[in-house]
């Protein structure tokens, strides 16, 4: 969690740092800081408060420089106040951080400092001891080494000096930094996203490495004085073209971007109707060697990883268990050479999955991972990457990574079932026929939002719902529910069907509307018998159902479009983001922005 950024030339660094942070507030904004250079007085000048980028921007009007730093908070050590944001001063040194100090009282016992403190944050004590360090013979390379090197944790650090102009540091261990230049100076920050309008080539600065940024460029060396040349990258997103476009919130747009999206990651990786991965280079022998398949991945990626699980386990019969990143290492997994482990991540940086993925290969297992952004931690982390093309998702809820990596999921299914002899070239042909219906069909619930609209306005006063499906339905309400929590602060809970009698009915009353899903023809008659057991109990349900499966013994409120039983998840999904998503906006809450989260998670 957490945006950093620094920029050095010959603008208005301000204006930089602002436009940049505004496009880092996914990452946390509970507050917000810059620190520029002061040429007259020949220090860092820090600016720095409680509350949104908006603010700081009104704030900082009339400050000026050409090089600065600058971030924007999600509060892990210390309350959400003025003196705990970012940038954090000590001595001649103004740092900013992203990541976790894990060490941060030892070394502040050891430096003596607790009295000189101006907050509670892990971050300020790495000021303190770069400080200390830079007292002794005013090298801040040799400082930053020393300091960096006796810290545990994670980092990302946007670092100046008093005295010395013109010039940031950045060093990094796990946290990501990303680095760019022009003709106007350079650039660093937390995701390109941020300052990716300024050049299309940009690099990650590798792990361990500690860099000087001037106007010029970049001069970057490992621990040990060496110097490193980094891999250049190209950006293929086009970042300038990036606004709402005309819709209230990212979270609408991003949804009815989806079919879109759907469409371009399965066209990108098939070829005369048969999954071809081919363009990312995959080594198709894991899924001939793959006896079991571990998924890992956290929150929204997590659910699309029990799309996966259904799937696989039903056409490859391959056993599949699905982790959340955060206990996996905790849960001594079984691992052995035969196990394929899929990390699934829209941002390829939390901090959970990248760590149980390290954990993986460390143990010999093989690796790959679906991952939205490009040149990210977990992608570079992983044996084997597929990409999916959702694009940029600025909206804090998840909509079109999670329904793009379902459609990877398909994808590796019938890859793995042809591979396995499962499937023949006939029936693959045929099931991604079936898939290609996909993105028609999640366009058909957009076209019906209105509809959706109006149901949402059942949910508006509720403070507890509930979900329930059944088989492949089970994991989309997971999801939806996810969805309803975070963006609308409405308690909800999946269930799969027929578990919720087993104790957790007795909470069910006229006050909690339940949200029912049946697209699974084999299982109809079972969930219509749940859903008696709910409305006899009071409750008010909403049905979502499959168009073919309407049926006189259950009313429909939302006809769900038409699409074989194993491919429902993704349209249905779609209806269940658009409910969450006008609840939400009807509550006039900030959909995008919902309190407590942060879009990339990178604190364990
Ligand atoms: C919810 C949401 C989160 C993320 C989770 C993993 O809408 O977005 O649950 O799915 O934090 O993030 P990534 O996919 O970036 O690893």
């Amino acid at each position: 969690m957490c945006g950093i950024i620094g920029y050095t030339g010959y603008s208005d660094a301000r204006g930089v740092l602002i436009k940049g942070l505004k496009t880092l507030e996914y990452r946390g904004y509970d507050s917000a800081g810059i620190a520029l250079y002061n040429k007259n007085k020949n220090v860092a000048d820090v600016i720095k408060c409680k509350g949104r980028v908006a603010l700081l921007d009104e704030k900082t009007k009339d400050a000026a420089g050409t090089c600065g730093i600058g971030h924007t908070r999600w509060a892990t050590h210390g309350s959400v106040s003025d003196e705990n944001s970012h940038p954090h001063k000590f001595g001649e040194v103004t740092l900013v951080h992203n990541g976790i100090i894990e060490n941060f009282n030892s070394i502040k016992n050891q430096l003596g400092v607790e009295s000189m403190l101006k907050s509670d944050t892990d971050s300020e004590i790495v000021a303190a001891l770069i400080n200390a360090y830079y007292q002794k013979d005013k090298s801040p390379e040799k400082a930053i080494i020393k300091a960096v090197k006796e810290i545990t944790g994670t980092f990302a650090l946007g670092i100046m000096f008093d005295g010395i102009e013109d010039t940031i540091y950045a060093v990094r261990n796990v946290s990501p930094i990303v680095c760019c230049q022009n003709d106007d100076g350079a650039y660093i920050a937390s995701d390109i996203m941020a300052i990716g309008e300024y050049s299309d080539n940009y690099f990650i600065l590798p792990e361990l490495a500690v860099a000087k940024v001037d106007r010029n460029g970049f001069f970057i060396t490992d621990f040990h004085g060496k110097e490193i040349k980094p891999k250049m990258l190209k950006l293929d997103w086009d970042i300038k073209n990036n606004g709402k476009t005309g819709f209230p919130f990212y979270m609408e747009k991003e949804i009815c971007e989806q079919p879109s999206v759907i469409e371009k990651t399965i066209k990108s990786r098939t070829s005369g109707d048969m999954p071809d991965f081919s363009g990312e280079k995959i080594d198709e022998s894991i899924f001939e060697k793959c006896e079991n398949i571990t998924v890992i991945a956290c929150g929204t990626a997590m659910h699309a990883g029990l799309i996966g699980k259904h799937l696989i386990e039903k056409y490859c019969k391959i056993p599949v268990s699905v982790n959340m990143a955060s206990e996996y290492m905790y849960s001594d997994p079984i691992i052995n050479e035969k196990t394929l482990v899929i990390c699934v991540s829209q941002s390829g940086e939390t901090i959970d999955t990248l760590e149980a993925l390290k954990y993986a290969k460390r143990n010999g297992a093989m690796t790959l991972s679906i991952v939205n952004v490009r040149g990210s931690s977990i992608a570079q982390a992983s044996d084997n990457v597929i990409y999916t093309d959702a694009g940029p998702e600025i909206a804090v809820a998840s909509t079109k990574a999670y329904t793009t990596q379902a459609a990877v999921f398909y994808l590796i299914t019938a890859k793995a079932a042809y591979i396995k002899g499962l499937m023949s070239k006939d029936k693959v042909r045929d099931f991604i026929r079936q898939l290609n219906e996909i993105p028609s069909a999640v366009q058909k619930v957009i076209d019906g939002r209105n509809e959706i609209h109006k149901l949402s306005n059942m949910l508006l006063t509720a403070e507890h719902t509930f979900m329930i499906g059944r088989g492949l339905d089970y994991p989309t309400l997971l999801e939806a529910s996810l969805k309803l929590k975070e963006i609308s602060y409405i308690h909800s809970e999946a269930f799969a069907s027929g578990e919720l009698k087993h104790g957790t009915i007795a909470l069910i009353t006229d006050k909690t509307p339940v949200i029912a899903l049946l697209t699974q023809e084999r299982l109809m008659s079972k969930q219509v018998s749940n859903i008696k057991e709910v409305q006899s109990r009071g409750a008010q349900v909403i049905t979502f159902i499959k168009s073919s499966l309407k049926d006189e013994a259950i009313k429909c409120d939302f006809a769900l479009p038409d699409t074989a039983d194993d491919f429902t998840a993704i349209p249905a999904v779609c209806a269940m983001q658009l409910l969450a998503y006008y609840v939400s906006s009807d509550k006039g809450l900030d959909v995008d922005k919902p309190r407590n989260l942060a879009k990339v998670v990178t604190v364990e």
